[in-house]
């Protein structure tokens, strides 16, 4: 809900939201801000590291003396950008695309659910990767561990009319310090911890590299995802994957793309991921 309040804060029926096709607003939030803020998509791809090219962005401006055309009002960036495979985005590409929004007009918002993977990856604040940006939404669930959660950042006007846009949507809660308190544990003590995830990920990706009949379609994970696909000669399709791995105890699931994504996590300990690959080792072999 953060990025549709964001949007909704922001754009009027009739204007334009560019994003990247893999961005989650535009995959996976319902076509929320079409079907209730009578918003427009305007999708463009995404580069393999997850960013997308400023001249793209800058193509995808409508003429605003056009009356035709929509009115480009907003750009919304994800770091990390988890469809392409959790990929971090640097301190210098977001402050390029702050620049760039600005001189096109466009607010600029980073759906950041995931920005303090980015930010432990790429070894720099949080609050340095998205200084350029008018708002954010982060995610106290995740990685960072929190039961419930997710929270939007902007300026004060901002926030005021967010406030309003959460209540007309059923989104308003009354005594949530119960599960703030919950979010509060979690920036203190769950940020730094962020590495062993990105640390077991990686030795995740290694081992599956290691048994023929899987490919690593992302590549090397930046962050705390690892996307495979099984080779057609293996002979065994997703869901069959799947269920061979719960009955040895490992839940995993594939994406509307056909790909398996694992998640590592504060519960996931460095004997679970052995487990995980001896169990890939002995379906897929
Ligand atoms: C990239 C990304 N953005 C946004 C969200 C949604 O966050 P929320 O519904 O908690 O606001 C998710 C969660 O699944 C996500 O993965």
């Amino acid at each position: 809900m953060g990025n549709l309040v964001a949007v909704l804060a922001v754009c009027e029926r009739g204007d334009e939201v560019i994003m990247g096709t893999a961005g989650h607003t535009f995959l996976h939030e319902a076509g929320g801000v079409s079907a209730l803020g009578g918003v427009v998509i305007h999708t463009i791809p995404n580069q393999e590291d997850g960013s997308l090219a400023l001249e793209n962005i800058e193509r995808a401006m409508r003429d605003p003396g056009d009356y035709h055309e929509p009115i480009s009002r907003m750009l919304i960036i994800e770091n990390t950008q988890n469809a392409c495979g959790g990929k971090a985005l640097s301190a210098d590409y977001m402050h390029s695309v702050g620049l760039k929004a600005a001189e096109l007009g466009l607010y600029f918002h980073v759906d950041g659910a995931r920005i303090f993977n980015a930010a432990v990856a790429l070894k720099t604040p949080a609050a340095t990767l998205v200084k350029s940006a008018d708002s954010v939404t982060f995610c106290l669930s995740k990685g960072l561990c929190a039961p419930i959660g997710s929270v939007l950042c902007g300026g004060k006007q901002f926030i005021e009319r967010a406030r309003r846009i959460r209540k007309l949507l059923g989104g308003g809660m009354r005594q949530a310090g119960i599960i703030a308190a919950a979010g509060i544990v979690a920036l203190e003590t769950m940020v730094e911890r962020l590495e062993a995830d990105h640390v077991r990920a990686n030795r995740l990706a290694e081992g599956l590299s290691e048994i023929a009949g899987i490919q690593l379609t992302k590549g090397s994970p930046n962050t705390n995802m690892v996307f495979f696909s099984l080779n057609p000669n293996v002979g065994l399709d997703n869901g069959s994957l799947i269920a061979e791995m719960k009955a040895r105890g490992v839940l995993i699931n594939d994406t509307s793309e056909g790909e398996i994504r694992l998640v590592t996590h504060n519960d996931i300990d460095d004997l679970a991921i052995e487990h995980c690959l001896k169990a890939l080792r002995e379906i897929v072999s």
